[in-house]
């Protein structure tokens, strides 16, 4: 007899990014729609993992990521937010941010559960609360400035209210997290039980001289936060999938527990590069400009489009809205999109519970300059 397999997720579908993705491929779009560069990583990255592999360093890497890794990210998260991050027992190193949120989700939620989430959100929060039993509670955040209601989310609180994930510079939306409210989360959670999720994958993507305020950086918010982000995204190689999580022991402890049984380990080569690579601050200072000239390139060439663009304040994504162009769905907007004008983007409907009825894409602008002209010369054009 042929077993059945009952799905944990029967409503979980294809993620949207690799959806639009395949359409491009399919129809050689323009792919503004998922989220990675199409320049290189810098070459002297590549050398020095090679370096690494011929030096042997080809076997397991310890189970919470190379000390040596460990110890960079700890003096980086000092330099830059004053947090002291012990490596021994606050930090680990992860297969992307994707498999720290999973293992911190995992660790920390368990059946009934509820956890907060601001939509639209990034899409792999709401199967790892499912996986891990919890319920997600959303709150929604609306355009044009996506900013949070703290007292909506202080209505949304109940007594089994455990997690709350925060997402700074945001992904879709471009919006990042003010001192204001920072402060009204500390509010909200002191004295609770509540443990804060952070994500941080684009932190040094940011605009216009802000700066980055990560839930490191406030001691009251830091007890309870697993922060978490990527060194794909800081280093333009997403597909190295690295990235880390920094959390106080306990925490760490338990996440480690979920991790040692996904992953046990990251690629080592690979952490002994960013173990060198960390210590370029010099690189981390570049990245603002370097996006945020990519940001003004891609708005300027957009100014005699029929879309309307959204301010952004970090993140390599630009929302746009196109209901001066056509009343489709997003989702049948970016199918037309891709398949009669050449240039793929993401409907932002993925990203909310509900479908909100927006018409509102969004584009990835981590694109070289020629890229970026020929989308936009095809999206000038309608
Ligand atoms: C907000 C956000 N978090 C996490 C990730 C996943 O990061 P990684 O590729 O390191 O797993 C992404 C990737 O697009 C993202 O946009």
């Amino acid at each position: 007899m042929k077993p059945d397999l009952v799905s944990r997720q029967p409503t979980l579908q294809e993620s949207i990014f690799s959806v639009m993705t395949r359409l491009a491929l399919n129809h050689n779009a323009i792919n503004l729609a998922q989220g990675f560069p199409d320049f290189d990583v810098p070459a002297e990255l590549v050398e020095m993992v090679h370096r690494y592999m011929r030096e042997g360093h080809n076997q397991y890497a310890p189970m919470p990521g190379v000390a040596a890794l460990r110890r960079a990210v700890a003096d980086k998260i000092f330099r830059e937010h004053g947090r002291i991050y012990d490596p021994e027992t606050d930090l680990t190193i992860t297969a992307g941010a994707t498999e720290a949120l999973f293992a911190a989700i995992l660790a920390a939620v368990q059946t009934g559960d509820e956890v907060l989430v601001f939509e639209p959100w990034y899409d792999a929060y709401i199967p790892a609360i499912g996986y891990a039993g919890g319920t997600a509670r959303t709150i929604t955040l609306h355009p044009p400035k996506f900013e949070i209601d703290w007292s909506e989310v202080h209505k949304k609180i109940t007594p089994k209210t455990r997690m709350i994930i925060l997402n700074s510079p945001h992904n879709p939306t471009g919006r990042m997290l003010t001192a204001s409210d920072l402060d009204a989360l500390t509010e909200i959670t002191a004295d609770s039980q509540i443990l804060l999720l952070s994500d941080e994958v684009y932190e040094h993507i940011i605009f216009d001289g802000r700066s980055h305020l990560s839930l490191a950086g406030r001691p009251e918010l830091a007890e309870r936060s697993f922060v978490i982000s990527s060194f794909g995204k800081t280093f333009h190689a997403t597909g190295w999938k690295t990235g880390y999580c920094a959390a106080p022991a306990e925490m760490t402890l338990e996440l480690r527990k979920a991790h040692q049984f996904i992953t046990y380990a990251v690629n080592t080569p690979v952490q002994y590069m960013y173990a060198g690579a960390l210590k370029n601050t010099g690189w981390f200072a570049s990245l603002p400009g370097f996006y945020q000239q990519k940001r003004d390139f891609f708005r300027d060439l957009m100014k005699t489009s029929r879309f309307r663009l959204l301010p952004v304040e970090g993140s390599y994504f630009q929302l746009a809205d196109y209901s001066d162009i056509s009343d489709d769905s997003d989702m049948e907007f970016c199918r037309r999109l891709t398949i009669e004008t050449g240039v793929a983007a993401i409907p932002t409907s993925a990203f909310y519970m509900q479908n909100p009825g927006q018409r509102l894409i969004r584009f990835c602008f981590a694109k070289k300059e020629e890229t970026l002209q020929r989308a936009a010369e095809k999206l000038c054009r309608i």
